[in-house]
């Protein structure tokens, strides 16, 4: 139908005659003449009619927005007052000989230009509009263009692109399953898969040395921006190459796409262990991009006779951190310091004592603060000491379970980074390593902190002897305080695998019954191999600067998990379920009623 897209106009066709189709992005009358704006997927055209070109102008008088039109034309230079030089077209115009109307449209919901501020549940029910706009359009471009060079990288390093089932069984990633009643088995599910974990190893397993997947997973989890029910792994598993070799090739990889795509050399990632990463920024995704630190002066509190800090600070599960916001005293309110006290709240601390250094050679008088009363001199100094406080600082404390401090004070530590600022780069990847194997749940059962595949850089009976001291063999990418990417090297053992099962209260019975295929293939000749998975969605949302994962996907789930657009997921009806042998609780109150 066309000859040419709308916005792939230049100068260069001048007096050339084209043939466009596009939506109708504006239209305008200008005394006798028309101007349209016409939209397709590579940007802009404005096409003018005048009467000369009667039936046509006519016709051109009745478009409205959005209607999808046919326009046949000659591309000429605009007057020079009117080159528009912030559009990718503005030098020229096409002048309309011929159009047709290919189909009307209502007056459509919301105004599809990047300033609409229509709620994002609007903009979800019409998605297939909502995609229209440039920004949509930009981002998923995006991601196509993305997702090839990451194809031609890894066909570049001579990975095999394997498919893995989606109707499987469990696969622990540490989320809820979505279940798919199976209609052949009576009473049995299916799981769709939260990675295609285990059948990556099991292609090792055979053989296959190297694949990779760009492969949907599902995760029946509490959603947040960078969460989705259903998303995308770029999944990649090796054989016979240790964790070195595997973080060279994925850091490659990612090194490579922002050059390729943004023109950014990103450098050599630094890496840092677990440990370190909770110590100094209370997370285990960092965001190095905002240089403050907490520091740890559980030490200074011990005696303190203040219960709020001698106790977490006596306590082995407790901690008691600082951190300091140079040259605070001016840039944050006393309303603002009180928001944060709320906002550190979120994550279970009970407060957020603070110090204002006005002067930090006057230890009474020059410092403000609602708890140096309860500090002798000698602990303000060694405070002041420990954090390198100048005059006009501001630092903030938390005293609790380390959990919670790490938590809190890591969150507060993101958000005076956001508010104030404080950003010294754009961008910052690094690798986070030396992961402890397993977390401690508050009933003290054990979890995997990746899952439970990983290998242990200990000996099985090292492992079961002190589960809490052990260390995985786990890598993290992380960049801008996201984590983009984790795996691990495996457990290519059976005995091993069972130590681990055993550790986190699996069975005999219940390994059989959920892991025997991995168990059994563990036994014929399982080469050593690891490997990693980046979700994909979070990628394209850093690299295209988006807020949300939601912006990056065509049809995303809202945050309650469901497709407001096509109603998903919606009921069945009796038969349907007969079939597939379910019955449906009733309700409480139709059971009363
Ligand atoms: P993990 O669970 O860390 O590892 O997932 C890998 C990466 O997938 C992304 N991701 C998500 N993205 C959007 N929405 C979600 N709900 C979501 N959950 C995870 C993250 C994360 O870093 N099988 C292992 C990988 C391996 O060991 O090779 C796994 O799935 O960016
Ligand atoms: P209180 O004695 O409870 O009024 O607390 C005195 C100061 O300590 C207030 O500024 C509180 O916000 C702060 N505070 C209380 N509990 C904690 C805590 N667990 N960690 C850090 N600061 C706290």
């Amino acid at each position: 139908m066309r000859s040419d897209y709308c916005g792939g106009l230049r100068s260069a066709d001048i007096d050339r005659e084209v043939t466009l189709c596009g939506w109708v992005d504006r239209r305008r009358d200008h005394g006798g003449v028309i101007f349209i704006d016409l939209r397709d997927r590579d940007g802009i055209a404005q096409v003018v009619f005048d009467p000369d070109a009667a039936e046509h102008f006519e016709l051109a008088d009745r478009v409205r927005s959005e209607y999808v039109l046919k326009v046949t034309g000659r591309v000429r230079a605009r007057a020079p007052e009117a080159v528009n030089p912030n559009m990718a077209t503005g030098e020229i115009e096409v002048y309309g000989t011929a159009l047709e109307i290919l189909n009307t449209a209502e007056t459509v919901p919301f105004q599809l230009d990047e300033h609409t501020d229509v709620g994002e549940d609007v903009r979800l029910k019409f998605r297939y509009l909502d995609l229209r706009r440039r920004e949509m359009q930009h981002n998923l471009r995006f991601r196509s263009r993305l997702t090839t060079a990451i194809r031609n990288y890894l066909d570049g390093e001579a990975f095999l692109d394997i498919e893995t089932p989606i109707l499987t069984r469990a696969t622990p990633e540490g989320a809820r399953d979505y279940l798919v009643p199976s209609r052949t088995h009576e009473g049995k599910f299916f799981a769709l898969p939260q990675s295609p974990q285990l059948f990556k190893q099991l292609l090792m397993v055979s053989g296959f040395d190297r694949y990779y997947q760009i492969a949907k997973c599902f995760r029946d989890e509490d959603l947040r921006a960078d969460r989705q029910p259903e998303f995308t792994q770029i999944d990649i598993e090796t054989a016979f190459l240790g964790e070195d070799a595997i973080m060279a090739i994925t850091e490659g990889m990612v090194r490579s796409l922002f050059s390729e795509l943004k023109g950014v050399e990103l450098g050599e990632f630094p890496r840092m262990s677990y440990y370190e990463a909770m110590l100094r920024f209370g997370s285990d995704k960092p965001d190095l991009r905002i240089p403050l630190e907490m520091v740890e002066i559980k030490d200074l509190m011990a005696e303190v006779e203040f219960k709020v800090f001698s106790g977490p600070a006596n306590d082995p599960k407790g901690r008691v951190a600082a951190l300091k916001v140079p040259g605070g005293n001016d840039k944050l309110t006393r309303k603002q310091i009180d928001d944060y006290g709320k906002f550190v709240g979120i994550y279970g601390a009970k407060g957020l004592a603070y110090i204002k250094v006005n002067d930090k050679d006057d230890l009474e008088g020059g410092l403000q603060s609602p708890i140096t009363k309860f500090l002798p001199i000698e602990t303000r100094a060694a405070i002041l000491e420990r954090m390198q406080a100048e005059s006009g600082d501001l630092i903030f404390f938390g005293a609790d379970k380390a959990k919670v401090v790490s938590e809190a004070l890591g969150a507060l530590r993101c958000k005076l980074g956001e508010d104030l600022d404080l950003y010294t780069a754009e961008w910052a990847p690094l690798w986070v390593v030396d992961f402890p194997m397993f977390e401690e749940e508050d009933d003290g059962s054990l979890t995997s902190l990746h899952h439970p595949f990983t290998a242990p850089s200990c000996s099985p009976e090292e492992l079961e002897k002190n589960p809490l001291e052990a260390l995985s063999r786990a890598y993290d990418m992380v960049l801008n305080g996201t984590e983009l990417g984790g795996g691990s090297i495996r457990i290519h053992n059976q005995d091993m695998q069972q130590a681990v099962f055993r550790t986190l209260g699996i069975d005999e019975r219940e390994q059989r019954e959920k892991f025997g295929f991995l168990l059994d293939a563990l036994k014929y000749g399982a080469p050593p191999h690891g490997g990693l998975a980046f979700g994909l969605d979070r990628l394209v949302m850093l690299m295209t600067d988006s807020d949300s994962i939601r912006d990056v996907i065509a049809f995303p789930k809202t945050q309650s998990a469901s497709c407001v657009m096509t109603d998903a997921p919606g009921t069945v009806d009796s038969r349907q379920l007969r079939e597939l042998n379910i019955r449906l609780r009733q309700k409480k109150e139709e059971q009363v009623s």
